[in-house]
């Protein structure tokens, strides 16, 4: 039986164009269906509500990005840390950087001034300010650009258990609602030297539970603010870009530290020795509460203010003694603390 030429064409382009749809799909939908229950799992994990079917899209669409950055990053497997979808997984890194970092850094003086430590010979080759009893539980600054506050207090609370005794939780609220003459501006960002010329001025602190966090500017409460719990008497700065005279001084008590914490890269780390990618234009302030080495890489152990669900419960490893005299995201530009 003959068949047309035309009717065998006509069967056999729809039979390729069947198994090309059907090809495109295999590739296409399952990954999206896994992506979106990924997307919801997440969202049940952080206990993320959106206000409209709309927005989650939106959300869904940045998360999908996020999330493939952190699969190809992961893959790639020559980095010493990793990546996750933590809880800025749905934020893109623009919206990112003008939430959680705000250090003024364009607004510094340089480093100048008496340095302690800098006679300082024997460090020990590892230190952990944590086991020593000196570092308060990771707090979240959450959506202020308040971490300069959160910077300066780690550094306080340090100086304060070392020259007391005592491990008191200082209040970050009192910086963000009370210093507001110079130019710390609370959510809107703010310098930890600064921080620590108003703690001095004012003739201390007082404790976070007296004065609790709102990640909101408010109104500075007098009666709040007149009940210190703790002192410093002045504050130095650390040489700048040198990261010996830095383990120096962290070999010593908690130091406040500014980094460039603005690459994606740093917004959904989630564990092992950061190597970057960063620069040096400083936006966010933390505390450096120890140093070590692991597997031959030298670090900075970090004390961020995101929470406990970021990065190593809420601390971030970084790499140390790097070839810029910077440091990695120039960690040693801007280093400070306050002195007992
Ligand atoms: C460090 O040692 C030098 C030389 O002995 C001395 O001049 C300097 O004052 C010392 N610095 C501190 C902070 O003690």
């Amino acid at each position: 039986m003959a068949v047309p030429k035309s009717k065998l064409l006509l069967v056999a382009s729809i039979f390729i164009l069947g198994a090309l749809a059907s090809q495109a799909m295999a590739r296409y939908t399952p990954d999206e269906a896994s992506m979106r229950l990924r997307h919801e799992q997440w969202m049940a994990r952080y206990g993320r509500v959106y206000g409209s079917s709309r927005e989650k899209e939106v959300r869904y669409q940045i998360f999908k990005d996020n999330a493939a950055l952190v699969d190809s990053f992961n893959a790639g497997g020559n980095k010493p840390y990793k990546l996750g979808t933590n809880q800025f997984a749905d934020l893109t890194n623009e919206e990112f950087k003008t939430t959680r970092c705000r250090f003024k850094g364009h607004m510094c003086s340089p480093q100048e001034g008496s340095f302690r430590y800098e006679n300082v010979s024997a460090v020990p080759t590892t230190m952990d300010w944590r086991k020593k009893g000196a570092v308060t539980p990771i707090k979240d600054q959450g959506q202020c650009g308040s971490c300069w506050a959160f910077s300066a207090v780690g550094a306080m609370e340090g100086i304060t258990q070392l020259s007391t005794g005592k491990l008191i939780s200082l209040s970050e609220q009192e910086l963000v609602d009370c210093d507001t003459k110079g130019d710390d501006q609370g959510c809107g960002g703010g310098l930890m030297d600064d921080a620590f010329k108003f703690i001095i001025q004012n003739k201390g602190l007082t404790t976070e539970t007296n004065y609790p966090y709102t990640a909101a500017d408010g109104s500075c409460s007098a009666s709040k603010e007149g009940n210190p719990a703790a002192t410093i008497k002045g504050y130095e700065d650390v040489p700048a870009n040198n990261e010996v005279a830095l383990m120096k001084a962290v070999a010593s008590q908690p130091i406040s530290v500014a980094i460039d914490a603005g690459d994606s890269s740093f917004q959904l780390y989630e564990s092992g020795i950061f190597t970057g990618e960063c620069g040096t234009e400083l936006d966010h302030g933390v505390t450096a509460v120890g140093y070590g080495e692991s597997d031959g890489m030298k670090y900075w152990l970090i004390k961020n203010s995101w929470g406990a669900q970021w990065g190593e419960e809420g601390y971030i490893r970084m790499q140390r003694d790097v070839s810029a005299k910077e440091g990695l995201c120039g960690i040693a530009m801007q280093a400070s603390y306050p002195t007992a």
